[in-house]
């Protein structure tokens, strides 16, 4: 079993990743400098995965020292190369193997009206990442990267040969790291990389202790839709009734954060099993759901009514994005498990145990 450097892992996707690569017998350091999320998730995955509780080892670190299974965590911002120092040498007993990556800033909107505060987060700070993981000998990189990259895709499902074209700041840094990763790839050795692209995350870990957690005012429509039916907020607002669908709503591909991280443990264990490569993955289901569809099912699985009105389309908004996820199964021997009902259930069951975050 590995000694892994988790990025952002206090984060929605991150923290359930960090329980499954712990029950797959990992040990884990993790950076994340909280901007926007904090300790608390990777508490409830040290308990989670039963661990002892984390402790305070140092200014900024924490852990389980006793446990053979360590689970770290240093804050730290992935744009300082002297906290990923820290990070990379954290572990007295072992050195990091693999880097999973998923610090980052990831709102449409919030790209458009501070794109350079998007390109120091992710694109300046993947790049210090790299540098570190040079400086360290470590070349295998699991990246998040996003379907956003396919802008206005020209059909569905898609395949990873199809075009990358974003169209918001958000999109452009991710394509630009992908771009970095492939360079590295193309004119070093050693380097086993993943760009794992995903489709549209949602749920929660079935517990009910880890879920979405969105600091600010959430812009998702699966966030929005247990708030409505909380209570927090009067109506969803649905982003155009007339788009080329069979209801008239967006399509998109909803995968649960379980499935997702399954995905991770998947693509890291193969980048460390398998001679270095770069691969490109879609992580998603392959089954398109509308925003009414979603609702419905919602409404059914939680017995809680959701209020809505239409409204005008959201700019930059496509019809319909559906994942062909069958290089990802191929390669990784991995498939989604989780129905819509399950995203909709243990999404709920988090939302009712936490009205507020964590
Ligand atoms: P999140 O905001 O919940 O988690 C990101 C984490 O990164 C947070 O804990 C934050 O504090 C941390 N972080 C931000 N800047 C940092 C920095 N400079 N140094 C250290 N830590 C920093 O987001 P998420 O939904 O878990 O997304 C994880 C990754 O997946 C992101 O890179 C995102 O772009 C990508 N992604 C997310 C989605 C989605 O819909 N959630 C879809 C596709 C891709
Ligand atoms: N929608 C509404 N009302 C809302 C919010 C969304 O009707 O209040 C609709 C959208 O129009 C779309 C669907 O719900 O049809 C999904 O919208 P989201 O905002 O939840 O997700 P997107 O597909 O727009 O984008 C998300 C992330 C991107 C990421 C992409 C693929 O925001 O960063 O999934 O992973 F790149």
């Amino acid at each position: 079993m590995a000694h892994l450097l988790i990025t952002g892992g206090a984060g929605f996707i991150g923290s359930h990743t960090c329980l499954t690569l712990l029950e797959a017998g990992h040990s884990l350091v993790v950076i994340d400098n909280f901007e926007g999320s904090s300790p608390e998730p990777l508490h409830q995955v040290a308990a989670l995965a039963g661990l002892g509780p984390l402790e305070q080892l140092a200014t900024g670190l924490w852990g389980t020292p006793d446990e053979p299974r360590q689970l770290l965590l240093l804050q730290g911002d992935i744009r300082s190369s002297s906290d990923l120092e820290r990070a990379f040498n954290s572990s007295s007993t072992a050195a990091v193997e693999a880097v999973l990556h998923f610090a980052g800033l990831k709102a449409v909107a919030e790209s458009i009206a501070e794109p350079l505060r998007y390109w120091d987060t992710n694109v300046a700070g993947s790049r210090c990442l790299l540098q570190a993981m040079a400086t360290q000998g470590c070349r295998t990189l699991v990246f998040s990267s996003s379907a956003t990259l396919y802008g206005l895709p020209d059909s569905v499902p898609i395949a990873e040969s199809a075009p990358v074209r974003p169209i918001n700041p958000y999109g452009h840094t991710k394509a630009a790291v992908e771009q970095m990763l492939a360079d590295l790839a193309a004119n070093q050795e050693g380097w086993r990389m993943a760009r794992l692209r995903y489709f549209n995350p949602v749920g929660a870990h079935p517990s009910g202790c880890l879920g979405e957690a969105p600091f600010g005012q959430p812009s998702n429509l699966f966030p929005l839709i247990n708030l409505v039916a909380q209570g927090q907020k009067p109506c969803l607002k649905i982003y155009g009734l007339d788009w080329p669908t069979a209801d008239g709503t967006g399509v998109r591909d909803y995968i649960h954060v379980m499935d997702l991280a399954e995905g991770h443990r998947a693509a890291v264990q193969r980048l460390m099993n398998d001679p270095p490569q770069l691969l490109t993955l879609n992580l998603g289901t392959g089954k398109g759901h509308s925003v009414l569809e979603l609702v419905r099912v919602f409404e059914k699985v939680t017995g809680r009514p959701v209020a809505w009105e239409g409204v005008e389309r959201r700019p930059g908004d496509s019809a319909c994005s559906i994942a062909d996820p069958s290089l990802a199964q191929e390669v990784l021997g991995w498939a989604t498990s989780h129905s819509l009902e399950d995203m909709c259930r243990d999404g709920w069951r988090w939302q009712v145990s936490h009205p507020h975050g964590y």
